[in-house]
């Protein structure tokens, strides 16, 4: 979900349907705001995306009013509590209808506040958390908005990041956090709040990022920040450093097809500067260690959900083949609650694009408490995980809008490659092969830019798949994973029904879901295990299945093998893990494309989920 809050000069609904837009990634069933116009609170929701709130806004408040409200506070929701109605949508009010609040998070306890304060003869319409926190600060408010937040909060268990605003005190917000993030604008006469920069930097570059229980006094030039118990507490002003033409499309049509075409400069990014010829290593600094606590790294566990966690399997093939270090990926949901076992030279690295995913920092916590050496891989700068961690190494490929991860992804894997690199040398690695791999590394952004020349032909390709309702697609080694991320971009942007299997797993079950024409997705590049896996296409294509292979150029005899192929460069296998992803996130974007998916924002899916 996303919060903007806006307090200034300007036309503060016109501000935070922009800043709504910006943020719509974050979730987009439904959005809302809730504006100040003399000492009144008037609340405008809609279901559905962003676009028709701003039609419905337009309806129901008149152009001076749009000009007059300059205090304000908005939404865009991804339901947890309720489906996505209007009458779910934030903001929520309270039972006087004077206090507005929005919430990103999830108040476990909502239910016995609820039964307390109906007790009381409070009247609820949704089914949300978010309008029992909303009756608790009403309930707490004797004059004093801030103390009635402070007191609310107090009794309520879980996670928000929260704006809220009284017709009875105009002129201030009230916002506040406790594991969902919020990110305060220090702008010249206006402040803006929001969940997240992308939201800030049309005004200021100026941000203040808030700490798990802290509470702030919002006005339009000043933040007073002050912990739950009223301590005042000091937060620096940081700069973003983040230019608004990297959140526009840029002449694509979708931002997933500009993520995807960006790749070669995201990567060369990612790369730069981290690579030592001379040494033939990676210069990491960010790992923050000293040559001799590296040495002495026994296992590294990698953690992340989704597509970071595709990443993480790249990464458990890099540490082991190319460093001799034992690596294990652990789904970040799964990770608290296994009683995780972490030994003093152990490694975590958590991997999360946003560094806001809550099962990701929920895992980092467990194991910063358990004493492990804990570092991230994020691409947003100053995100929670990135913070909490401490060290760790940013990705640099830049704002990530599509909800489907792409350059993020194949970020991800460069770096884990180069942190790969930095442990092997000093261990299996000499000079010399370090030096190899290195010259490989910095390889890559041209590898993918000579997959990227193969768009047209992909988007001809996809037409011949793009009906299907099904499709599996295989690989061994890491290509493994490759194929497990192949599938989800699929299924997540063109709903086709889509597994990723190791090679050789298929014949133990989902074989049997094979049909005449059931597409087989194979990741056959020439490495090693590709003639096992050509094997395994044959027992494919003998029932009936149309094959779509990915392999290496010039390898003309496994290209005859299949019905269709896409080519990928010659590169070490781990590298080709790279190349190889970027083939089928084209495949998948043209699939959905053909289908007419909403690409950018497919049903259900939120770019960044800030609940368990
Ligand atoms: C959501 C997104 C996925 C993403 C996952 C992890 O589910 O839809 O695309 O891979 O979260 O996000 P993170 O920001 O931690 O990488």
């Amino acid at each position: 979900c996303g919060i903007v809050g806006y307090i200034g000069k300007a036309d503060a609904a016109t501000v935070l349907i922009n800043g709504l837009r910006r943020l719509e990634y974050r979730g987009y069933d439904s959005a809302g705001l809730a504006i100040l116009d003399n000492d009144r609170v008037l609340v405008s929701k809609s279901p559905g995306k962003v676009a028709k709130l701003n039609d419905r806004a337009h309806a129901d408040w008149s152009p001076e009013l749009f000009s007059r409200a300059s205090t304000g506070i908005a939404h865009t929701r991804w339901a947890t509590h309720g489906p996505p109605t209007e009458v779910n949508a934030h903001p929520h009010l309270d039972q006087s209808e004077d206090i507005a609040l929005v919430h990103n998070g999830i108040i476990e306890n909502y239910r016995s506040l609820r039964a307390r304060l109906e007790g009381k003869g409070h009247h609820f319409y949704s089914e949300t958390d978010t309008e029992v926190l909303a009756h608790l600060i009403g309930d707490c408010d004797k004059g004093d908005l801030f103390q009635a937040v402070c007191d609310a909060l107090h009794q309520v268990n879980g996670t928000f990041g929260i704006a809220v605003l009284s017709a009875q005190e105009p002129g201030k917000i009230i916002t506040a956090r406790r594991g969902s993030p919020i990110v305060i604008g220090v702008g010249d006469g206006e402040t803006i709040i929001a969940s997240d920069a992308s939201a800030i930097v049309a005004h200021t570059q100026r941000v203040i990022y808030l700490d798990d229980n802290d509470i702030a006094i919002v006005t339009a030039d000043s933040v007073d920040i002050r912990d739950l118990n009223n301590v005042p507490v000091t937060r620096e002003i940081a700069e973003l450093g983040l230019d608004t033409a990297a959140a526009e499309k840029g002449g694509y049509e979708h931002f997933m097809l500009k993520e995807i075409h960006e790749q070669p400069d995201s990567l060369a990014n990612a790369i730069r500067g981290r690579l030592d010829f001379d040494l033939g290593s990676a210069v990491l600094s960010g790992m923050g260690t000293s040559p001799r606590e590296l040495a002495e790294i026994s296992r590294v566990v990698l953690i992340g959900c989704g597509t970071s966690l595709h990443a993480g399997l790249v990464g458990e093939y890099a540490f082991e083949d190319l460093a001799d270090i034992h690596a294990e990926v652990q789904q970040a949901a799964e990770f608290r609650y296994r009683n995780p076992i972490i030994a003093n030279r152990d490694l975590v690295v958590a991997i999360s694009q946003s560094g806001e995913t809550a099962d990701t920092l929920a895992a980092v916590r467990e194991a910063i408490q358990k004493g492990a050496f804990v570092m991230s891989l994020c691409n947003v700068v100053g995100s929670t995980i990135a913070r909490e961690t401490g060290r760790g190494v940013y990705l640099h490929a830049g704002p990530e809008i599509s909800v489907a991860s792409t350059k993020a992804f194949t970020c991800q894997v460069a770096v884990l490659l180069m942190m790969a690199l930095k442990l092997g040398r000093g261990r299996r690695f000499s000079r010399e092969d370090g030096y190899k791999l290195a010259r490989e590394i910095e390889s890559i952004p041209e590898l993918v830019a000579r997959v990227i020349t193969q768009d047209a032909r992909i988007a001809r390709i996809a037409e011949d798949y793009a009906k299907n309702e099904h499709a599996f697609f295989i690989g061994r080694g890491p290509m493994y994973p490759v194929a497990l991320e192949g599938a989800l971009k699929l299924k997540e942007i063109s709903y086709i029904h889509a597994e990723g299997y190791h090679a050789a797993e298929l014949k133990h079950g989902p074989i049997a879901l094979l049909e005449q024409g059931t597409p087989i997705i194979a990741l056959a590049v020439d490495i090693p295990g590709k003639d096992k896996t050509l094997g395994n296409v044959e027992e494919c294509r003998a029932r009936g299945a149309r094959i779509l292979g990915i392999v290496t150029e010039g390898d003309h005899e496994t290209a005859e093998c299949m019905d269709d192929y896409i080519t990928i460069p010659r590169c070490h296998p781990l590298v080709a893990t790279i190349p190889a992803v970027v083939a089928l996130q084209l495949f998948s974007y043209h699939v959905a494309r053909i289908r007419g998916c909403e690409i950018d924002q497919p049903r259900n899916l939120a770019k960044s989920v800030t609940v368990e």
